[in-house]
């Protein structure tokens, strides 16, 4: 049975920087993944904060904000068969240290911090991060 879901994917700002936009494009539409919606948009640490709340009592959450905010990024809707967890295995591990061989992230992160991309964890919150860009 087949199960379409809709994702929220980011290019951080360490990807847009290097030039790595097309590329990490490619690695989604090249895996089923479709592009519905896409922005590049340069957002405030205020709208920041606000995305990354789930993230606000840990240690690194300001650094976080600062980062995302500190140049432009794209955002975009990925559509697919099971999209949310898809689009994770594509990524690879939060950690580039420690994610598999041909994830975006160990092709392309530079730290934990400047680790390429971001995809929603699960469907709840992939609707939330839908919702906190696309709303109409
Ligand atoms: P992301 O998937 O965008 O979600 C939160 C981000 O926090 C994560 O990617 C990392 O870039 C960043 N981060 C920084 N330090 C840590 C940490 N110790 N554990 C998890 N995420 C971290």
């Amino acid at each position: 049975m087949s199960n379409i879901e809709q994702t929220l994917s980011i290019i951080k700002p360490d990807a847009v920087e290097r030039n790595l936009i097309e590329k990490i494009k490619s690695i989604f539409t090249k895996n089923n993944l479709t592009i519905k919606e896409d922005k590049k948009i340069h957002i405030t640490k205020d709208e920041a904060a606000e995305f990354y709340k789930v993230h606000q009592s840990k240690p690194f959450y300001n650094d976080l904000c600062t980062y995302l905010s500190s140049g432009p990024i794209v955002v975009m809707i990925l559509e697919g068969e099971n999209a949310v967890v898809h689009n994770r295995k594509l990524m690879g591990a939060t950690n580039p240290k420690n994610a598999e061989e041909n994830t975006i992230r160990k092709l392309y992160g530079i730290s934990i911090d400047k680790n390429s991309v971001h995809g929603s964890d699960s469907i709840d919150n992939a609707k939330k991060e839908i919702n906190f860009f696309f709303k109409s």
